[in-house]
């Protein structure tokens, strides 16, 4: 157990972009100090020595990484393909584990991170920060008070305009076989050649990454589990096609998917609309929208606005034709079987817009480091973050097998 002064020492695994941008936010908090760093690209290990001092440890092999007894806990941010082996083996080595999202490449890698954070007793905490965004916080509580009503349909997009947003990341120029360590970095993936394209951009690549479903809906689902507190959907279908950014990638640039969420303790049954474009032309680039029957509320990273609908509490123009008893009755019997399910304290009309500055990504760290010092639950652990890989990697099945998917969301596994 650490005390309240005591520092945290970590390491990271996989010092790219996110890497690094995890890095700097963990050690933004009291506490929290790194003395090492794993890559396999010279130069990012090279940025974290400028960044961190020369002293920093840094190696390609993050087995040497987990022996090192100074080091309390990791960042795992390599890419999708190595997220479970590496975290199950931290885990199993006694550090605690901070995985960048998805948790896993494949679901059948799932259980065994469930087994090692059970094992272990090490706090494993997935990294889809919108799980501690204010914003969804808020969604949960006004979710909660039924300020929308009954909830019936969700929409959810992320849209990315640019080169950057559709995963063409910079290759550096001195990319080679030996600033770069290939073989380890293919793992078990498919042996080929050296292929910088490959390895600076392998999001756009099966065998590493996940495609829009591990990167983006992933970020949908872990919002929406979070604000109704759903174990997930039963029911998935996905469409989509390789319609701008065709060269260089084997997964789709336009993603739509449907989900049936059956009704359970946490909610009344819904559909689940995704879609992600990475050029669609408009600005509303993200977005999460609630429709329930009093109104919708739609969260974008830092507005929550909330519009609702006044209850219908007339009949159509041909109850004024009938005798004055029979409209009373009716409008009595009416208004009996339709009892208001707003909160009382807000008055059909009002219209509410909350903001707060897009903090998740930083709050997300200091939950980690706080159920490490207090010895918490983690907030995100293996099962919450199996619950939003499993059916999003399934928009990914039924979109390449053309099929619908089924998911058991308590037993965290596909079904027939
Ligand atoms: N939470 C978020 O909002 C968010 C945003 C971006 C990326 N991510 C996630 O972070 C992860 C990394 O993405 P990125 O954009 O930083 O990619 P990146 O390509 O910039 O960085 C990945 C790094 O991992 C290194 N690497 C590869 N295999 C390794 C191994 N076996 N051991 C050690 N290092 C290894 C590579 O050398 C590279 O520097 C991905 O899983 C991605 O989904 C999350």
């Amino acid at each position: 157990m650490f005390g309240a002064n005591d520092k945290i020492q970590i390491a990271i695994i996989g010092a790219g972009g996110m890497g690094q941008g995890d890095t700097k936010l963990a050690t933004s908090l009291p506490g929290v100090k790194c003395v090492a760093a794993c890559d396999l690209y010279t130069g990012r290990l090279d940025h974290m020595k400028e960044t961190y001092g020369k002293d920093l440890f840094t190696t390609r092999d993050y087995r040497e990484v987990l022996e090192r007894p100074d080091i309390d806990s990791v960042i795992v941010a390599t890419p999708d393909h190595w997220h479970s082996r590496i975290s199950i083996d931290a885990m199993n080595a006694g550090k605690h584990v901070y995985c960048e999202k998805p948790m896993v490449h494949a679901i059948e890698e799932g259980a065994a991170v469930i087994e090692a954070q059970s094992k272990s007793g090490k706090v494993f905490q997935v990294g889809s920060q919108y799980r501690s965004s204010l914003m969804y916080q808020k969604a949960h509580e006004l979710y909660e008070a039924k300020t929308i009503g009954k909830l019936n349909m969700v929409e959810a997009w992320l849209d990315r305009n640019t080169a950057q947003g559709a995963w063409e990341y910079t290759i550096p120029p001195d990319a080679n076989p030996m600033t770069v360590d290939w073989d380890r970095f293919l793992g078990n993936a498919p042996k080929r050649p050296f292929d910088s394209t490959r390895f600076f951009r392998w999001r756009n690549f099966q065998d590493y990454g996940t495609g829009v479903a591990g990167d983006l809906f992933v970020h949908l689902l872990t919002g929406l589990h979070t604000v109704t507190g759903s174990m997930g959907p039963t029911r998935i279908y996905a469409t989509g096609g390789l319609r701008y950014w065709t060269h260089d990638r084997d997964v789709p640039d336009v993603m739509l998917a449907t989900m049936d969420y059956p009704e359970s303790d946490a909610h009344p049954a819904f559909n689940l609309i995704l879609r992600v474009n990475f050029k669609s032309g408009v600005d509303e680039s993200f977005g999460v929208r609630f429709v329930g029957s009093d109104g919708s509320m739609t969260a974008s990273f830092t507005t929550l606005k909330v519009n609702r609908v006044p209850r219908p509490d007339e009949f159509d123009y041909t109850i004024g034709s009938f005798a004055q008893k029979t409209q009373q009755e009716m409008t009595q019997a009416w208004n009996a079987k339709h009892a208001p399910t707003t909160v009382a304290t807000l008055k059909p009309q009002d219209d509410l817009v909350f903001t707060t500055e897009n903090t998740a990504h930083l709050e997300h760290h200091r939950a980690f480091y706080t159920s490490i010092r207090d010895g918490k639950p983690s907030i995100e652990d293996a099962s919450f973050g199996l619950r939003a890989a499993g059916p999003a990697l399934l928009t990914n099945e039924s979109y390449f097998k053309k099929k619908v998917c089924g998911w058991d969301p308590v037993a965290m596994k596909e079904k027939a």
